[in-house]
């Protein structure tokens, strides 16, 4: 009994960590992210200075939370930043899927402020199109 455990463990551990990298490193295609940031272009343009209705989102890659001089954010943006929240990579692509519970759970508070409701559910076109603001950058 041990011993087929064992033998499962050794089968299976090296798949599973296979799939995590997959997932922690999948890229983005930043044509494909082109086009799906249309979702995006409503309310934040890619223009130093330019708000719309919400903050530009001109060199948002690396930038803290809630930080654009001029645009009147929700406190809890703010707050994040303030504990540390930045827009890399992974907070970006988590945050899209659905911004209020992630200011939630980042926050660690039961309710929180936010005046973006669009909630992006498929995880390829969040990194397609986080992949799409990073190109912009390098
Ligand atoms: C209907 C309008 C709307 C749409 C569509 C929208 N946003 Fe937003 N977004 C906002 C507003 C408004 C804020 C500021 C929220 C606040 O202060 O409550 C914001 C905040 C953000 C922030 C935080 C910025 C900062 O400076 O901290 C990021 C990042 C962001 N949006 C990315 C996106 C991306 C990427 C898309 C497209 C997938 C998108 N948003 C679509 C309205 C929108």
């Amino acid at each position: 009994m041990k011993k087929s455990i064992k033998t499962l463990i050794t089968l299976v551990a090296p798949f599973a960590l296979v799939v995590s990298a997959h997932t922690a490193f999948a890229a983005g295609d930043v044509a494909k992210g082109e086009k799906d940031f249309k979702k995006c272009t409503a309310c934040h343009s890619l223009e130093e200075g330019k708000k719309k209705i919400g903050p530009t989102l001109f060199k948002v890659m690396g930038r803290k939370s809630g930080t654009v001089e001029g645009f009147k954010y929700s406190s809890s943006y703010i707050e994040a930043g303030e504990k540390g929240l930045v827009w890399d990579n992974e907070q970006l692509t988590k945050y899209l899927e659905d911004p209020k519970g992630f200011l939630k759970d980042y926050l660690q508070v039961k309710k929180v402020k936010s005046k973006m409701l669009l909630k992006i559910k498929k995880l390829e076109t969040r990194q397609n199109i986080v992949a799409y603001l990073e190109s912009l950058q390098k």
